[in-house]
């Protein structure tokens, strides 16, 4: 059977494409986000996954205000990026893994979930930068993607009950999934930020350790906000904390915080990173390695 080893939880700031594209990663400004990366990259290779499903929101590449599903599911073949005006490289395309994502939608069909499937889709910043930070020397990373794009733009958004709801859903997927493939999750976004408005530039560490705190041991803890009460606390696009919610279910019910790191800010967003690890996770990680 597939093992689900773990998860990344990552800020997608396009800014941090920028200092990636300029070499700058050890000025002091961004010398202490970069410094959380080289452990989460340690740890992958512990692990050595060979798919990643995941969950992110699209910022106006592939789905803008005129047509935006909810949830949607990739169901490519492979993923391309595109300029999206922030002034960086295109990303790479990314390989995409249909049989996995029509398992997933199957599931998640069956479980009631009216998603949009894609059988194609560009993926924008929040996919590809934490692929940058996570895989900086391999070009496209070495494994075969599910996109799953949650809307968090245009209102009304779903709540953070049906996001995790939906991560759970796609948990029962990966669980039937019958191969030998080490999977991963990721989530992408937050943590608290706003980009515009009269809060512009609002963070809140209460709110952001709040869920660092729970996302491990209480994920439902964080489904006790609304979505206007995650604005309010989280900031307009801090509401992005529902791909890590998502992405969380999709872990299991089991998972181990082994990492986290917080700084604020990166742009106008408080950044973090985060690692949680299941059982298969740590197995795998303590396996000798083949000489
Ligand atoms: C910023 C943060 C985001 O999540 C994003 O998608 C775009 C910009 C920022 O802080 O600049
Ligand atoms: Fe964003």
């Amino acid at each position: 059977m597939a093992e689900v080893v773990g998860a990344v939880f990552s800020s997608h700031v396009p800014a941090i494409g920028g200092a990636i594209a300029r070499g700058v990663q050890n000025e002091p400004y961004w010398k202490p986000f970069f410094d959380a990366w080289p452990p989460v990259r340690e740890w992958l290779d512990e692990v050595k996954p060979t798919t990643a499903v995941v969950f992110y929101n699209d910022h106006g590449l592939n789905f803008f205000l005129d047509k935006m599903p909810t949830f949607a599911v990739g169901a490519a073949a492979s993923y391309a990026n595109a300029d999206e005006g922030w002034g960086l490289p295109v990303f790479p395309t990314m390989q995409g893994h249909p049989e996995l994502s029509w398992a997933i939608i199957e599931q998640l069909v069956a479980d009631e979930f009216d998603i949009t499937m894609c059988q194609s889709m560009l993926i924008d910043h929040a996919l590809s930068i934490p692929f940058a930070l996570a895989w900086p020397n391999a070009s496209p990373a070495p494994l075969r993607v599910v996109p799953i794009a949650i809307n968090t733009v245009q209102h009304p958004l779903p709540s953070a009950k049906r996001c995790l709801a939906l991560g759970r859903s796609v948990a029962k997927a990966l669980a039937a999934w019958d191969s030998d493939e080490r999977i991963i999750v990721m989530g992408t976004g937050g943590l608290s930020h706003q980009l515009d408005g009269e809060r512009a530039g609002f963070m809140n560490p209460d709110y952001d350790n709040f869920c660092m705190d729970n996302l491990s041991v209480d994920p439902d803890a964080l489904t006790k906000h609304s979505v206007h009460e995650i604005v309010e606390l989280a900031g307009t696009q801090g509401v992005e904390i529902l791909n890590w919610i998502a992405a969380r279910g999709a872990l299991g019910a089991k998972a181990t915080e082994f990492s986290r790191t917080y700084h604020i800010p990166i742009s106008n967003t408080a950044a973090s990173v985060m690692v949680l690890e299941t059982e298969a996770g740590n197995a795998a990680r303590k396996e000798p390695a083949i000489a």
